[in-house]
């Protein structure tokens, strides 16, 4: 199973470069050798929430070839994502958080909304643990994965390297997670650079920002002008491998292996 994770296309009139880079990220999902089975965008779609700039961004990714999916970043706002986005490409809970399961996959898929609308750090509430408690208990077998925007880890490759609310928070994520062995690992966005931490026993990363203006971290002279993004093959003996890819058709080196 093949999924290809993007983030923080910070997508806005003022900097057509973002729309672009975001452009040239779907054209190299749709051009890779080896299939993509779907492909998730971790939040900060767009930089100011506004409706056109959700078009813009809808409108390209509607060019990818397999299923996609959206979670909420800290620029994001639900309710011009909610108009934007159908409900294939987005789930909202009852409470109207846009945390959902992602269904139809060998691999049991979570996306997670750690938006505060009133912050830039990332939080969860009693509301989306129950619901998130509520996900994880349908299944304790299968492999269980979850994409969230806010990284529940220190990245401490940067000057901020704590994005979350309290680490109160994180505590009570890391206990609920602790009871599930079939979960596995987490994806994030946020940081815009590559990073990779740990919850617990559970390994979590970071991707560098498709927006290269705000991306973060040194990823060679050859990709200095070119969109990167991650692709994380799954195999139930191997666990994850992921790959920084390029958007010009070059993979990066294996950048992390995780067990199953
Ligand atoms: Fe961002």
């Amino acid at each position: 199973m093949i999924i290809a994770q993007i983030s923080d296309s910070h997508v806005t009139p003022g900097h057509p470069g973002r729309a672009d880079a975001l452009a040239a990220c779907v054209q190299d999902i749709n051009s890779q050798p080896e299939s993509v089975d779907l492909v998730v965008h971790t939040g900060d779609l767009v930089h100011d929430a506004t409706a056109s700039e959700y078009e813009t961004v809808s409108h390209i990714l509607e060019r990818l070839e397999k299923p996609w999916f959206v979670i909420p970043g800290n620029r994001d706002r639900r309710a011009p994502m909610t108009k934007a986005f159908s409900t294939d490409r987005l789930g909202a809970s009852e409470d109207g958080f846009l945390q959902y399961e992602i269904p139809g996959f060998p691999l049991r898929l979570i996306a997670l909304d750690t938006l505060d609308e009133t912050a830039k750090l990332g939080t969860l509430c009693d509301v989306r643990f129950a619901h998130l408690k509520t996900m994880l208990a349908e299944d304790k077998n299968t492999p269980t994965a979850i994409f969230m925007h806010h990284p529940p880890y220190d990245v401490v490759e940067s000057d901020f390297p704590f994005q979350f609310d309290s680490r109160q928070t994180v505590e009570r994520f890391d206990q609920i997670l602790k009871s599930y062995p079939n979960f596995i690992r987490i994806f994030c966005g946020h940081s815009h650079r590559a990073s990779e931490g740990r919850i617990g026993s559970i390994q979590a990363s970071t991707i560098p920002s498709i927006a290269l203006d705000l991306r973060w971290g040194f990823y060679g002279d050859e990709v200095a002008k070119t969109p990167l993004y991650q692709i994380h093959r799954y195999d139930p003996k191997a666990g994850f491998v992921t790959c920084l890819q390029a958007a010009n058709g070059s993979a990066q080196a294996v950048q992390t292996v995780s067990a199953p």
